[in-house]
């Protein structure tokens, strides 16, 4: 399949960031839409424009040969209809019509499998029905899958869903474990601190590194992805002809355990390790035959990568990128 000129959708978001410049580097002409942000990338043309818009998407992929569509809010009730679900279902609507597009790429989620809330087969793989967990965001990754199953079914629209874990940049894996701010994700440890000793930390300011743990002592195991294999992920995908028509896992090498990472993170900051037993949380792990064998993903990040170029990201004394979703 002979892709040269790419459509991208979210290109200022944390994966598009990211995806843009390894996009134009390998040589592909790239239109990105813009929204809010700008997108200053050389090399890469910018159509300024809003999701929402019935009258983006037909003129967005005027002379593109294949959509990378990263484009979302995430957990907003007001919003995510117009651009998750409608935005997708035009862009979706326009390819078809127009009948140029070659290969349709879909950010798609683990959150379409309620991951972490609900108990899922270990390990975790493409197969398992979508089955979100609570909130406006998990629901829209499976109406957005959903209607790109449809487009290929109905229309034989060649679509490509790569479902990531949550995304790890920046210092994102210690915003996440550690105790002070900034605070990211699931859960909040301070909601976590029952014991004296847990609220300590809190009451007095001290750092420390979380291990989550079930009630039974034993430590959670989650499945999460550093961006460098997100990237390595869509760029597999991009103009793989066995990839169209499927969806795929696109995670960590393997799942973490949180003593493991804890351990690990409290050697590397000089920080204590403090357990918070969690009542809810289920492990789970993505299986990634499919991934690798199909779409020949290697990703390299473990859980150690993960921590050390969040730990080189803080020496390095770069601002984190503004929160906008606690998770
Ligand atoms: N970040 C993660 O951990 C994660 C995990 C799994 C799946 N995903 C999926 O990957 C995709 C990208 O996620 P992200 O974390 O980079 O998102 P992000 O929130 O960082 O960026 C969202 C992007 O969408 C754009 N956007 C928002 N509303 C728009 C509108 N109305 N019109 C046009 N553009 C609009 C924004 O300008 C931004 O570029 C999403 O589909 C998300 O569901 C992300």
């Amino acid at each position: 399949m002979q892709i040269r000129n790419i459509l991208i959708t979210g290109g200022s978001g944390k994966i598009g960031k990211n995806v843009l410049p390894e996009l134009v580097a390998a040589g592909y002409c790239v239109r990105a839409i813009q929204h809010e942000a700008p997108i200053t990338l050389p090399g890469v043309d910018t159509m300024e424009g809003d999701l929402g818009d019935p009258a983006l998407a037909p003129k967005a992929i005027e002379d593109m040969d294949a959509v990378i569509h990263l484009a979302n809010v995430k957990e907003c009730r007001e919003t995510f209809m117009r651009t998750n679900v409608q935005g997708t279902f035009q862009l979706l609507d326009a390819c078809k019509n127009s009948g140029h597009i070659k290969q349709f790429i879909q950010a798609g989620s683990d959150a379409r499998a309620g991951i972490y809330f609900s108990p899922r087969p270990n390990p975790l793989d493409e197969t398992f029905p979508h089955s979100a967990y609570p909130g406006y965001y998990a629901f829209s990754k499976v109406l957005e899958e959903t209607m790109c199953e449809q487009y290929r079914i109905q229309y034989k629209l060649p679509i490509t869903v790569l479902r990531f874990s949550w995304v790890y940049d920046e210092d994102d894996i210690l915003a996440h474990a550690t105790l002070l701010p900034p605070h990211f994700g699931v859960p909040t440890w301070r909601d976590l601190a029952h014991t004296p000793e847990q609220k300590e930390f809190f009451e007095k300011g001290i750092d420390a590194v979380a291990c989550m743990v079930h009630p039974d002592g034993k430590p959670c195991i989650r499945h999460v992805v550093s961006i460098r294999d997100v990237v390595h992920g869509v760029l597999q995908a991009v103009g793989n002809q066995s990839a169209i028509g499927a969806a795929f896992a696109i995670a960590a090498p393997s799942a973490f355990a949180y003593d493991v990472m804890s351990e690990y993170a409290s050697r590397k900051l000089d920080i204590p390790v403090v357990r918070f037993v969690n009542e809810i949380a289920h492990d789970f792990q993505h299986s990634l035959a499919k991934s690798r064998s199909i779409l020949g993903y290697n990703p390299q990040c473990d859980i150690f990568r993960i921590v050390d170029d969040a730990v080189a990201f803080r020496k390095s004394g770069r601002q984190r990128s503004p929160l906008k979703y606690p998770g």
